[in-house]
């Protein structure tokens, strides 16, 4: 009852209060891949700017394909990290000969390209394709080690493994796209750094708060 409980606040809570970013109107996979490795180490606005630019001039797959190394650096200048635009466009090239250009559904196939890790392959399994598959960034790692009060270092493999068990709980079969995305808003616009829990939709929930310290929450580090 506790994950029926959990679920329905927080996509309750999303359904309402999400914000209109561009990539939410199709959900196209691509257009999803490009965001989600844009806003990570980048902050939302910036990201927002730097992808709708993006999507004039790179509106799918073959584009990014077909282009030079030189002109993704260009779009991509500002960004930093310029790995994430060289793995693009490997990552791309790869999926013109590979895979028709498309993005696969399958989280495993998605994580076998250039640059896409964990977190990527789940977004874009789990927000594109809505598969029954979580993603897990900062801000998920912070939800659910205050509403679980997890007491042990976020990053290391103790808390990180409990949080993905979590997770893998809580998500309703078939609403993962929503699912992931709750979490992070959650994370970005309630559940932040100092946390507004007069605003959540989970303070009923939430067990740090319960002992009234959800800002020693998550414990930071690896150890
Ligand atoms: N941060 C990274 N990806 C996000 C998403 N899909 N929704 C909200 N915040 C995010």
């Amino acid at each position: 009852a506790f994950a029926e409980a959990f679920a329905t606040a927080l996509l309750d809570w999303f359904a309402v209060h999400k914000r209109p970013l561009p990539w939410r109107f199709g959900y196209e996979p691509y257009s999803v891949w490009i965001s989600e490795v844009m806003l990570q180490q980048t902050q939302m606005d910036r990201g927002v700017d730097y992808f709708l630019r993006w999507m004039t001039q790179f509106p799918d797959v073959a584009s990014v394909a077909a282009a030079s190394e030189d002109e993704l650096l260009k779009a991509w200048e500002g960004l930093g990290y310029y790995s994430r635009v060289r793995n693009l466009h490997k990552a791309a090239k790869a999926l013109v000969e590979r895979h028709d250009g498309e993005l696969p559904d399958d989280p495993e196939a998605i994580r076998a390209l250039p640059g896409i890790g964990p977190y990527t392959a789940g977004a874009i399994a789990g927000i594109a394709f809505n598969r029954d598959v979580t993603c897990i960034d900062a801000n998920v790692e912070r939800v659910l080690s205050r509403v679980f009060d997890i007491d042990t270092p976020v990053r290391a493999r103790p808390a990180a493994a409990r949080i993905r068990a979590l997770a893998a709980a809580l998500l309703p079969a078939g609403r993962a796209r929503d699912f992931n995305q709750a979490l992070m808003e959650l994370g970005a616009l309630v559940c932040r750094k100092k946390p507004q829990c007069a605003s959540c939709p989970l303070s009923g929930l939430c067990e740090s708060l319960r002992l009234g310290i959800p800002h020693e929450r998550p414990v930071p580090g690896r150890k």
